[in-house]
């Protein structure tokens, strides 16, 4: 029995591609309502690490709890329906259905499905999907292909949400817009990972932070403190 009241708790997770380990003694927590960055260089296992929190790939040792039950050996859908939901890496938008049909999409699972009081908060959010709801999802800009899958992923009514690289191709001007999204999200009291290369970024935005190095968690903080830590400054931020 754990004593911990994490909403997400980490113990000891080792996770591979067949044979060959990534994720090695990964130990980590999130609160209810804080926001975690992981940030870590290419390949360092960031993804994978998402993956096996939402179930898409099975740890080899270890154990994943979320509100207090395990999850690390439920299947994928069980656990979104556990209310952990998963934004993935290159945002896999429905790119021959419009916004408004991939935002529906997002409610599949609950039994009201999507309501118009729904999508208007998502509107809310993202006002440029407001004005293209009815536009096909594969003509949106990467952008706003990467504020649908927010929205997709909100439309859900998570309790926990996991984002990865939402910054990945963006403009600095969309980048901006995107973040401002994610903080009105945070300020509302929803708990979120974030996995971001943008690790500026990812320190900004959240509450604490871990860094992956080779599968394995390097450094870890408030992020307050890692973004002024000289060894953080040197690998991640381009300043000694
Ligand atoms: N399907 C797979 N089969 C085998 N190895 C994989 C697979 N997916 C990822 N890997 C390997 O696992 C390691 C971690 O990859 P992962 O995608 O988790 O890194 P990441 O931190 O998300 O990187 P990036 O910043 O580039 O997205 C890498 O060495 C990668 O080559
Ligand atoms: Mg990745």
């Amino acid at each position: 029995m754990s004593t911990s009241t994490a909403l997400l708790d980490i113990a000891d997770l080792s996770v591979g591609y067949g044979d060959i380990p990534v994720l090695r003694g990964i130990s980590m927590h999130v609160e209810s309502g804080e926001a975690v960055a992981i940030i870590g260089a290419n390949g360092a296992g960031k993804t994978t690490l998402l993956r096996a929190i939402s179930g898409l790939l099975r740890a080899s040792s270890g154990q994943i709890r979320f509100a207090g039950g395990k999850i690390s050996d439920l299947r994928a859908d069980l656990i979104v329906n556990q209310g952990l939901v998963h934004c993935p890496e290159g945002r896999a938008i429905l790119r021959r259905m419009s916004v408004r049909e991939n935002l529906e999409l997002g409610a599949y699972r609950l039994k009201e499905g999507a309501t118009s009081a729904d999508l208007d908060r998502i509107f809310e959010l993202f006002p440029r999907l407001r004005e293209r709801q009815s536009q096909l999802g594969g003509s949106l800009s990467g952008g706003e292909q990467q504020m649908l899958a927010i929205g997709r992923a909100m439309m859900a009514k998570p309790r926990m949400l996991l984002l990865d690289e939402p910054s990945l191709g963006l403009s600095p001007l969309m980048m901006k817009e995107v973040f401002r999204g994610l903080a009105q999200l945070k300020a509302s009291g929803l708990t979120i990972i974030l996995v971001e290369q943008n690790a500026l970024a990812a320190l900004k935005f959240s509450d604490r932070t871990y860094v992956l190095e080779s599968g394995s968690i390097a450094l870890q903080g408030a992020s307050s403190s890692l973004i002024s830590d000289p060894r953080v400054r040197e690998a991640y931020l381009g300043s000694a």
